[in-house]
């Protein structure tokens, strides 16, 4: 299959990849996040070619993008209180909910379970492409199976060219890591994964908030189990003057050196596609400065542990 790449100017050149989605077809298109892969979510074999497409286990469940909020009320069972509270303040945005499914949802999407996890993006591009495909549109990241998120359509193309029919190019995405996702099924609200949006901010609005710790009883995100994030190279993450030692065990390695500099957004804007660049320069080790663990940086700290074989 020929991959189309489109460069959209105005909304109307939107329309073309709108009606592939619609009929069936496999479209990437960035979010406020990452690019996603997407396809139209009422259509299970439309859904299956995702799965085909990435090399994704078909126990790991997808996303649900919407464009309107008013769509959720018909792709869930209720819509919780605290659920209307958070999307009054996160949607749209970086925040995945997860509610119970209704019958209207194909089994393929949600693996199976009797949840399903929604969002409504905060990209112009991907609210326009979702509102003119007059169909919710189930996106998981558009990488193949295991290999880092893409942050640009270059990087879809690597790993997607050839296996989708479009790709919509709007650049480089804005936060660069995945949205939080967000439990609302379970007895207490549950992160199931750390992103933009934090637990204090999250709490501010609806009360504590539980996070799932790996070894926690809830086993509740199924992606979760899967290998993520990861680089070709070996990913040794480090802290302080803790380089000095590593750079002289590995000397006789190629080696990568990615440095927390600035602020913990420009990091997480770059860190997936340092990885991509890296793994395309040949080096065999990334050596990783680890972030402060609060606001963003906890969920940078969950992709780099992840990255760094800790699953
Ligand atoms: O920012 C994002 O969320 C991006 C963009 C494209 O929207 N999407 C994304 O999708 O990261 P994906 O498929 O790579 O990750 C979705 C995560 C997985 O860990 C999956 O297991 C979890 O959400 N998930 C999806 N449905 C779920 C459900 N019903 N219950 C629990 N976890 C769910
Ligand atoms: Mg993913």
């Amino acid at each position: 299959m020929k991959t189309r790449i489109i460069k959209p100017k105005k909304i109307s050149d939107l329309k073309k990849p709108a009606k592939l989605l619609h009929e069936g077809k496999l479209v990437a298109f960035p979010t406020e996040t990452v690019y996603g892969i997407g396809a139209n979510a009422l259509n299970s074999n439309a859904v299956r070619k995702i799965f085909i497409a990435k090399g994704r286990p078909a126990d790991n469940p997808l996303i649900v993008h919407i464009a309107d909020k008013k769509d959720l009320s018909k792709l869930v069972k209720r819509i919780p209180e605290k659920a209307k509270k958070l999307i009054g303040t996160f949607w749209p945005g970086p925040l995945t909910i997860v509610f119970e499914k209704s019958p209207l949802i194909p089994k393929i999407v949600t693996a199976g379970e009797k949840t399903v996890a929604i969002r409504m993006p905060k990209n112009k591009i991907a609210l326009e492409l979702i509102k003119l495909s007059k169909t919710p549109v189930a996106a998981p990241s558009a990488n193949s199976s295991t290999k880092p998120s893409p942050t640009k359509a270059e990087h879809v193309l690597e790993d997607l060219d050839g296996k989708i029919d479009a790709v919509v190019d709007g650049g480089k995405t804005e936060i660069g890591i995945e949205s939080t996702v967000l439990d609302l099924t379970s007895k207490t609200p549950m992160i199931l994964r750390p992103g933009k949006i934090t637990k204090e901010e999250l709490e501010k609005v609806i009360g504590k908030v539980y996070t799932r710790t790996k070894n926690g009883k809830v086993a509740k995100s199924p992606g979760m189990k899967h290998k993520h994030y990861s680089p070709k190279a070996r990913v040794i993450l480090f802290s302080g003057n803790e380089i000095e030692k590593l750079l002289k065990k590995h000397k006789c390695k190629k080696i990568g050196v990615i440095k927390f500099e600035n602020s913990a957004e420009e990091f997480a804007r770059n860190i997936f596609s340092d990885f991509r660049e890296m793994d395309k320069l040949g080096f065999e080790i990334i050596l990783v400065e680890t972030v402060p663990k609060m606001g963003l940086g906890v969920a940078i700290m969950n992709r780099l542990k992840k990255a760094a074989g800790d699953k």
